[in-house]
């Protein structure tokens, strides 16, 4: 399997980047440091996560070249529209210590639910995003939790399509529909929680699974989604699990297990969704 994916116009994503959302809680950028030291060169973060500033001094600290970096950072659904988009940007770039970002992406199409100019929103956005790639500020712009209707009617004025769709996709929990939507138009899949953020962890048939190909639950869990061409960036706080999800290119599932999990019932769901209101996290409850 290859190291990188290919995005629509040519850049190459890392398969495996590292999640930092809350990976700097109480640890400053340590935790960054260890991630780049075991090898990620794909960095996953958000405005919403406030944790840049410790994201861009790891990476000014460590010495490795920015170009050898893949960024992502994202726009808090909070700050949508043309003008609050641009600043959002300016300011992620200033608090990550760079001059371009190689992914950019509106983390959620809408303020809330029930917010009805969402669309218009969304196009003052993107409008700004396409005007920072056009600028050479950064490299592939992008969307997070986007289903087939927000990213319709985005596609209707835009001018460059996203090269990246980032949700919520792990075992028990693989929005099939929007899977194929992005496939059908290009824009490369990647997954967030791809761990389910431990609650399938736990799950019986994964243990039993990962049992059989003598691979941690974590792993096979990597593997599961990347045998289908969606990216992964698992978050982890110590070095050992740092390497171990990164440690996954032996593994090769079988089509009937890769069939089997893809058709589990919906175990491990966040409770977040871009068109409901937020329902308390789905705890693991297949128990055979
Ligand atoms: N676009 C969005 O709306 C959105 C939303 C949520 C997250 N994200 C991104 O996606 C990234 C990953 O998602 P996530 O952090 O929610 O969840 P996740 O990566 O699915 O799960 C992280 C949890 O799994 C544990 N873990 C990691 N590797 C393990 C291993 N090998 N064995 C056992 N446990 C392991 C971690 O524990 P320890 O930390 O204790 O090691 C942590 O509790 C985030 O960091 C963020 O960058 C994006």
């Amino acid at each position: 399997m290859e190291q990188y994916f290919v995005l629509e116009n040519g850049v190459q994503m890392p398969r495996i980047g590292y999640g930092t959302y809350k990976c700097t809680d109480g640890s400053d950028e340590k935790i960054v440091h260890m991630a780049l030291e075991v090898g990620y060169r794909l960095l996953d973060t958000a405005a919403a996560y406030e944790n840049e500033i410790y994201v861009g001094k790891a990476i000014c600290e460590s010495n490795i070249p920015r170009e050898e970096i893949f960024l992502t950072s994202k726009v808090w659904k909070t700050e949508l529209g043309y003008e609050k988009t641009k600043k959002s940007f300016e300011e992620s770039l200033e608090r990550l210590q760079t001059d371009y970002l190689d992914l950019f992406l509106l983390h959620w199409p809408k303020p809330a639910p029930d917010t009805e100019n969402w669309k218009a929103l969304d196009k003052e956005s993107w409008k700004a995003l396409e005007e920072f790639y056009h600028q050479g500020k950064v490299r592939a712009i992008g969307v997070s939790n986007f289903l087939p209707h927000h990213l319709e009617a985005l596609l209707e004025s835009a001018d460059v399509r996203p090269m990246v769709n980032q949700l919520e996709l792990h075992a028990g929990y693989m929005q099939e529909a929007a899977v194929q939507y992005c496939r059908a138009w290009g824009i490369q899949v990647q997954a967030w929680s791809p761990l389910g953020r431990r609650r399938v962890l736990e799950e019986p048939i994964v243990l039993e699974m990962a049992g059989k190909y003598e691979v941690s639950a974590a792993q096979f869990l990597l593997r599961y989604l990347l045998q289908q061409n969606i990216g992964v960036i698992p978050k982890a706080s110590s070095m050992e699990r740092m390497r171990q999800n990164l440690d996954i290119s032996e593994l090769e599932i079988t089509e009937e297990d890769l069939y089997l999990l893809r058709c589990l019932p919906q175990i491990g769901w966040s409770g977040e969704h871009p068109d409901l209101a937020r329902v308390a996290p789905q705890e693991s409850v297949q128990k055979s």
